[in-house]
């Protein structure tokens, strides 16, 4: 979705006129038909610029034409929050779907100022359909639904104005690639396909790319990622994206699961929601997105990405309980689960990057744990780590981005229970069955030889059964408007 901004209304396309509550125009000079409709509105109060109220009306031109017009409310300006911007923006381009057209003038109060840039964004993350793999006439209507331009109407543009609603259709748009990156089946993005995805984000960017296949991770060691590869019919990789602007500063680092399909291996998913496991590259994807925008964002920092990548697959050669596992790290690991993959492909990426980077910070993103989804629902992340500043500035990070965390802890009992009985560690813990975010997040500590770290974990927020109003039901791209405002904000 292209966002033009421009001084006058174009002819022939309906048009959005935003209100905030007890203010009797937007502030900007409009035709006195669109005058005259709104104050009829307020007059008659079938209209009140409530928040989030939209009222589909018709003005009526001089030229005796009629314009499709949209009254929308944004409520009491006091209590305009930035994160009520971007759900205001998501349910204006959702009311905007009736006009049936794909490009649209839009005429905010002239008081809404920064908020602006929330409002875009939203409108971009709302203007995001996943049922890419219709076809015929549903596929036309869905087609017909997206909208493609949004003329954004006001006295004039500062540049500085321009800047914000540049940055909110840029990352709006990578995130609603992320979460078609995400809602990808294992067919139509295999392992293979997904490396060729971060190359692609690498050689586009400007980023150094590395790509270690299957023979470069077994001469490494790299017994983890190895074992849960061993039942797939393609090699595993790891792909490591570079942006190191400056000479001597330690990077940050971010490593992301990238498991194509889990099927639990050969402890076998139960079949319910099996279908949903293509999401479980969900942390690789966010940050492969992460990295598509520091060069556009001119982010000044050294940011590195990890991304281990294979499938969890079932067959004959597949990693079976009870096998021995030694890790890069040199730690041996006893199988317990073949379905607790996660942490076997992310051991040794977090070492990798400890060992190889030194890194400032060390922060990881996964869709680790079913019980995580238990524990916080849909729309909160768990979050673990080592380093108080840290995880304070993630929180700030989520507060803002509405992407919201919650700080869960990793006991002395969550590590000991992950300390193996015949290996130094088991993947899985064994006496009682709870604390799985808080044990899946112990058994990493053992990886990140000292790094500051920070650990979080997306499995529900990355797909959602509960969509805000800028989401749907499917892949939320979350992570990525984090992370992003976590590097603009770090000092
Ligand atoms: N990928 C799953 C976690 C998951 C579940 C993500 C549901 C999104 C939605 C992960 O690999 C997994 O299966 N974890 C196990 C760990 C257990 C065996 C210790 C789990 O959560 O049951
Ligand atoms: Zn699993
Ligand atoms: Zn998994």
């Amino acid at each position: 979705m292209n966002i033009i901004l421009s001084t006058t209304l174009p002819d022939a396309l309906p048009v959005v006129i935003g209100l905030f509550d007890g203010e009797k125009t937007p502030g900007h000079s409009l035709e006195k038909p669109f005058q005259d409709t709104i104050a009829l509105h307020l007059k008659e109060k079938t209209f009140l610029a409530k928040s989030g109220e939209h009222l589909l009306t018709h003005v009526v031109m001089q030229e005796g034409h009629l314009v499709p017009t949209l009254l929308f409310g944004f409520g009491k300006k006091e209590t305009l929050s930035e994160n009520q911007s971007r759900v205001l923006g998501a349910q204006c381009l959702k009311s905007c779907r009736s006009f049936k057209k794909k490009e649209l003038g839009v005429v905010l109060p002239k008081k809404i100022g920064k908020m602006l840039q929330n409002f875009v964004e939203g409108m971009v993350l709302a203007n995001f359909d996943p049922a890419t793999f219709k076809t015929g006439e549903e596929k036309k209507k869905k087609e017909q639904e997206e909208m493609t331009a949004i003329h954004l109407i006001g006295p004039s543009w500062t540049a500085d104005f321009e800047e914000h609603l540049k940055k909110a259709m840029t990352v709006g748009a990578v995130v609603n690639e992320v979460r078609t990156l995400v809602n990808t089946p294992p067919d139509q993005l295999d392992i293979q396909g997904f490396v060729n995805e971060a190359k692609k984000i690498a050689h586009e960017q400007g980023l150094a790319f590395t790509d270690f296949d299957r023979k470069k991770l077994e001469k490494m060691g790299m017994g983890g990622i190895l074992a849960v590869n061993r039942g797939s019919d393609q090699g595993a990789h790891m792909v490591v994206l570079e942006h190191l602007p400056n000479r001597n500063e330690a990077p940050i680092v971010l490593v992301g699961k990238g498991i194509i399909f889990d099927t639990g291996g050969i402890s076998l998913k139960p079949s319910g929601s099996l279908h949903e496991m293509h999401i479980d590259m969900a942390g690789g994807a966010v940050v492969l997105g992460v990295m598509k925008l520091i060069k556009m964002l001119n982010i000044k920092k050294n940011i590195v990405a990890i991304v281990p990548i294979t499938d969890n697959a079932i067959g004959s050669k597949s990693y079976r309980p009870s096998e021995i596992v030694k890790s890069y790290s040199g730690k041996t690991i006893e199988v317990l689960n073949t379905d607790a993959e996660g942490r076997m492909i992310l051991c040794d990426a977090l070492w990798y990057a400890a060992k190889k980077y030194k890194p400032k910070y060390l922060i990881d993103l996964a869709t680790l744990t079913g019980s995580c989804i238990v524990a916080l629902g849909y729309r909160t992340a768990g979050l673990f780590g080592n380093d108080a500043k840290l995880l304070a500035t993630i929180k700030d990070s989520a507060k803002r981005t509405d992407e919201a965390v919650c700080e869960l802890p990793i006991t002395d009992a969550d590590e000991k229970s992950m300390i193996g009985r015949v290996a130094d560690l088991q993947n899985m813990a064994t006496g009682h069955v709870y604390a799985g975010p808080s044990r899946g997040a112990a058994f990493l500590k053992n990886f990140v030889n000292g790094s500051k770290w920070a650990h979080i974990d997306i499995a529900g927020t990355s797909y959602s059964k509960d969509p805000k109003d800028y989401e749907i039901n499917s892949a939320t791209g979350f992570g990525v408007r984090l992370l992003v405002d976590f590097f603009e904000k770090l000092k």
